[in-house]
């Protein structure tokens, strides 16, 4: 395709994809450096990905980069995350918001200092009407506490038994408005979900592989989208193949 760098109907490319950008422990570890370098590597990747995200076309992203249970992480690593957190913003942003990408967060800011909070609302409110990549970044994110705290805003609320369904579930969520993503990539090879999305991706297509976040350049990638591409969505119905040929057998 002329205008793509993937060999996929545009039709076959997600539209929303997740990353649990997972394995950068390992990586530091293998090569007998610190965790936090291996944090600080995994950032350098996120450029590329972003970039490469861009390119390919897809209009949404979404990162897993600080989890409710990553406090329970040493101190020493959880202040290295809040600082490569904001090292990002100010190195970062200026470019990412002239390449048309608008930031937005999901998770709660409550438990994050005064100043990297402050810095994560500049970031939101300065790229707020880019429209090339709308980026989530799951920061102090947990798929279970987005759903208490939806749970608690619809009470409060004082919306009727009767009126919660599953779209007003989805209007409560940090994502509200984004639709859900298409494909989920994790890699390290962990096979878990870990608390990420866990309402969004009812329906999502995964894609896990050994590498080391670090490690995963724009090739796999592409691969993950290739592969995705290839899969058939049924959402918990027949194969349309299938169905095809039953009707012809008939
Ligand atoms: C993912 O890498 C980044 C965060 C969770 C912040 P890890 O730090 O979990 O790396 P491993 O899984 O220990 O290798
Ligand atoms: C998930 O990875 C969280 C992020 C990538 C931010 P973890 O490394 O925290 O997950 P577990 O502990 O292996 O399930
Ligand atoms: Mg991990």
């Amino acid at each position: 395709m002329a205008d793509s760098p993937l060999n996929i109907p545009p039709e076959k490319i997600p539209q929303h994809v997740a990353i649990i950008m997972d394995g950068n422990g390992r990586w530091a570890l293998s090569r007998g450096l610190p965790r936090v370098a291996g944090h600080k590597a995994g950032t350098e990747n996120l450029r590329r990905v972003i970039r490469a995200t861009v390119e390919f076309g897809i209009k949404y992203l979404t990162i897993y980069a600080f989890s409710t249970e990553n406090w329970g992480r040493p101190a020493e690593e959880v202040q290295g995350l809040m600082g490569i957190l904001q090292d990002v913003i100010d190195r970062e942003l200026n470019e990412l918001h002239q390449e048309g990408v608008q930031l937005r967060h999901i998770g709660r800011l409550d438990r994050l200092g005064p100043k990297i909070k402050a810095k994560v609302l500049k970031a939101i409110e300065l790229t707020k009407n880019n429209d090339r990549l709308i980026l989530n970044v799951a920061w102090n994110y947990g798929g279970r506490d987005e759903i208490v705290y939806a749970i608690e805003r619809i009470i409060k609320d004082g919306i009727p038994a009767e009126e919660v369904t599953d779209q007003l579930v989805s209007k409560y969520l940090f994502t509200a408005g984004v639709p859900d993503p298409d494909l989920v990539i994790r890699t390290s090879g962990e096979l878990r979900v870990s608390n990420f999305l866990i309402w969004q991706a009812a329906y999502s297509e995964w894609y896990v592989t050994p590498t080391y976040w670090p490690d995963f350049d724009k090739d796999e990638y592409r691969r993950a989208l290739e592969t995705y591409a290839g899969r058939e969505r049924r959402y918990g119905k027949v194969s349309s193949e299938e169905l095809e040929g039953s009707k012809s057998n008939a």
